[in-house]
């Protein structure tokens, strides 16, 4: 059915400098690039999708809380906080929706604090080191998921 999916997007701290932070580990793209190309994926798999940034942990947990009274699904990319917030990872598991994370970059080759998430264990799968097709790979899967229901 046309737009049955609602999907709450989000992005944690520091990912609004995308573009033009460590290009040579996040690339070129910038966040509002691929927010525009979430929203005509979303759009070619019939769902709809909000995308919200923040640096602030409070913030997202709002914006997490909200998605209760609207969304199906969350796909989330949070940041550096994957590695340290048990706060965002209750937050998740509290929509009861299901969740996918997403990495622009692959935390398992990258430094040893980036291989532990706090939010792989509620999420209903993780995409990480595609670059920006992370996002459309882990849209995909979502809307995947909801449509298997
Ligand atoms: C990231 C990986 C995290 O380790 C890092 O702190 C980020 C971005 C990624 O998309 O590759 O901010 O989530």
């Amino acid at each position: 059915m046309a737009d049955s999916h609602q999907i709450q997007v989000v992005h944690g701290p520091s990912l609004n400098l995308l573009g033009t932070r460590e290009p040579e580990v996040y690339g070129s793209t910038t966040l509002d690039e691929i927010d525009t190309r979430l929203e005509s994926a979303a759009k070619e798999l019939g769902a709809v999708v909000k995308c919200f940034q923040s640096n602030h942990e409070g913030d997202l947990i709002d914006c997490i809380h909200e998605a209760i009274s609207w969304a199906n699904g969350i796909l989330i990319n949070p940041g550096g906080l994957t590695h340290t917030s048990v706060a965002l990872r209750d937050a998740l598991a509290a929509t009861g929706l299901p969740v996918v994370e997403v990495h622009l970059s692959n935390v398992f080759a990258r430094e040893e604090f980036r291989r532990h998430s706090m939010v792989s264990g509620i999420a209903v799968g993780v995409v990480s080191g595609f670059g920006p097709m992370s996002y459309r790979l882990g849209i995909e899967a979502l809307v995947d998921h909801l449509a298997a229901g």
